[in-house]
């Protein structure tokens, strides 16, 4: 019966208006996709899921692939007041610098690019094991993709780097950013895609969100508008976008 319960077990993002995109927000133990062009708000995404969580005492692990975690801490101050520095004093969340010289993890063109990823997957499993987090943010995956050249290569290590995710008590966010056409395949491996964009809208541009998919759940089929101030994300809860005739 509790296994059933379990199942059934949301995960509440922290971004206002996106649990009823949802249904009810994320299932637990799954792997969440979010994708969209650059400056579409995706690492502010990932930063607010984690945020919310360690407000609510849980553990976070933040994975950063090409910006410098320093560089999200001072963003996320900057832009919220948001201190990841002291969550990360107090214990409460772990970043991991991929660029970080004494990780030797250094994306060089040298680096055969199946190494680079085994020794990503090897740090994540001991990342997981050692700070046992309850909600991860990997950063723009695609930064650890985008030199493997053959589809099947590319979808057989998305599905071991999400298994690995899925394999821990934990729920996760990684973003997928669109210029190197990879999104694709890593939104094909997940629990859930929700794509950010930008719409036209007269002479303004309106940041747009949806849900494209979410295994075990119906969504709300709309598009909302996502807007980001001062406290964040939140999605309004009226989609100018659907049609009335
Ligand atoms: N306080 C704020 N109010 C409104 N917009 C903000 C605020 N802080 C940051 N932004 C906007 O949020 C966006 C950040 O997007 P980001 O998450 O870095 O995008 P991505 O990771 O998809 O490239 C930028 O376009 C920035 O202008
Ligand atoms: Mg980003």
């Amino acid at each position: 019966m509790t296994i059933k319960n379990e199942i059934l077990d949301r995960v509440d993002s922290g971004i206002t208006g996106y649990n009823d995109l949802l249904k009810g927000g994320y299932f637990k133990k799954t792997v969440n996709v979010v994708s969209g062009e650059s400056g579409t708000g995706k690492t502010v995404f990932g930063s607010q899921f984690l945020y919310h969580g360690v407000r609510n005492n849980e553990k976070s692990l933040c994975i950063m692939t090409s910006e410098p975690a320093e560089s999200l801490k001072k963003e996320m101050y900057s832009s919220f007041k948001w201190d990841f520095w002291d969550m990360e004093e107090a214990g409460k969340v772990t970043f991991v610098d991929i660029a970080d010289p004494e990780l030797r993890l250094q994306k060089t063109i040298d680096m055969a690019p199946m190494e680079l990823i085994m020794s990503f997957k090897k740090l994540l499993v001991r990342k997981i094991e050692e700070v046992k987090p309850d909600r991860v943010f990997i950063d723009a995956i695609e930064a650890m993709l985008l030199a493997i050249d053959s589809p099947y290569k590319l979808k057989t290590l998305v599905d071991d780097l999400f298994g690995v995710l899925r394999g821990h008590d934990i729920t996760s966010i990684v973003t997928v950013g669109t210029t190197f056409n990879v999104e694709s395949v890593v939104e094909y491996g997940a629990d859930s895609v929700t794509r950010l964009g930008r719409v036209v809208s007269g002479n303004n541009l309106q940041r747009s969100i949806y849900v494209a998919k979410l295994r075990g759940s119906g969504t709300l089929n709309e598009i909302r508008v996502m807007n980001i101030s001062d406290n964040g994300i939140s999605i309004l809860d009226q989609s100018p976008y659907t049609s009335t005739v």
